[in-house]
């Protein structure tokens, strides 16, 4: 921010000269004690001529909230415990590891986020039921996001999932499926897979809705598979998840790269289909999309599908989270609020 009035200035500067070289207890009360500087600066207002006080106002606010924003930004800052051994953030975490073997953070009791306890836990289940992960690009391009999914250029089911472009005609992928065709081409049948990664949506944000979010794929092909396999891979999974006994029922959807496709539906797991407010007084709950795997899609994959046929489907997974955890608004959950994370 450039400040216009001269003693506004003069503070700034002043200010990034301490940052670094003040401990914190002073810059607070150098800047906001009692004669702070930024106290000072701020009555200094009266001082002003009538046609200076808007700008100093407004300038002198602005300094005062970005000193503010800086302080906070510094004593979040954590140091880590030198009597423990060096964290490795990039070493594969055991959600199974008991919790007084945490690596630990002097000042703070860490724990894992809320999003990322599930998906070990998703990730899991699925292992156990034999499926491989291969993670999803976070830049993918046309073929991959559109074409290779049967939906040729001109379609207008390209208008749901359409982000933005890069320059070079890359996209942030709106969904998982992205990785369909490159999981079918590498593998031959019997091909197990989920695909966890994070997903891009040109979307207004609300309670329910994010633009940016975590979405789990599977694809399962083979000889003789079938919907009742789907329905019974996808039950399984959904009753270890939740830790319960779940009625499902489907209802049709369309999705252009499966035929039939499907909208799974489970029994609310909190009043058990006798209507609450988490399931809109309905008793059930819409979780993913999901359906047999398009003809078109298996052969551009290079799989007959005179053969083989296959299912696959596509769930967010801030959506379970808030679900299982009854969160009601699904931006709490990349807020970053040390409040609300404390509680997992
Ligand atoms: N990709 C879809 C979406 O994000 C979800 C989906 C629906 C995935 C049906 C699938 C499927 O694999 O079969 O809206």
């Amino acid at each position: 921010m450039e400040y216009e009035i001269e003693s506004v200035k003069q503070l700034a500067r002043q200010l990034e000269d301490d940052i670094p070289t003040l401990k914190l207890e002073d810059l607070q009360s150098k800047y906001m004690g009692k004669n702070g500087l930024l106290k000072q600066l701020l009555t200094d207002i009266t001082n002003q001529s009538d046609e200076q006080k808007r700008t100093y106002g407004r300038e002198a606010n602005l300094l005062k909230h970005y000193f503010t924003e800086r302080v906070s930004q510094l004593s979040s800052h954590i140091t880590i415990d030198s009597s423990t051994e060096k964290i490795d953030p990039t070493a594969p975490f055991d959600i199974n590891t008991p919790k007084a073997n945490w690596p630990k953070v002097k000042g703070i009791e860490g724990t894992m986020h809320p999003l990322m306890q599930e998906m070990e836990h998703v990730l899991k289940i699925f292992q156990n039921m034999g499926f491989e992960i291969v993670e999803s690009k976070q830049l993918d391009d046309d073929y991959h996001m559109f074409e290779s999914l049967n939906i040729p250029k001109g379609h207008p089911a390209r208008d749901i999932w359409d982000t933005f472009w890069t320059d070079d005609d890359l996209i942030p992928p709106a969904h998982t499926s992205t990785m369909q065709n490159r999981v079918m081409k590498e593998r031959k049948p019997p091909i197990r897979v989920i695909v966890p990664g994070r997903c891009y949506r040109n979307e207004a944000t609300d309670a329910s809705h994010e633009h940016t979010f975590y979405q789990i794929e599977g694809v399962y092909v083979d000889k003789n598979i079938s919907l009742g396999d789907m329905l019974g891979t996808i039950k399984t999974y959904l009753e270890a998840f939740f830790e319960m006994d779940l009625e499902i029922k489907v209802q049709p959807a369309y999705f252009p790269f499966v035929e039939p496709g499907c909208e799974f539906m489970i029994s609310c797991p909190f009043c058990k289909k006798t209507g609450c407010s988490v399931c809109g007084y309905d008793g059930w709950m819409e979780i993913m999309g999901c359906g047999m795997i398009h003809p078109n899609v298996l052969k551009e994959a290079g799989i007959d599908p005179e053969e083989y046929t296959g299912f696959a489907w596509g769930f967010g997974l801030d959506r379970l989270v808030m679900i299982k955890h009854s969160i009601a608004d699904i931006r709490r959950l990349h807020s970053g609020d040390l409040n609300f994370l404390k509680q997992f």
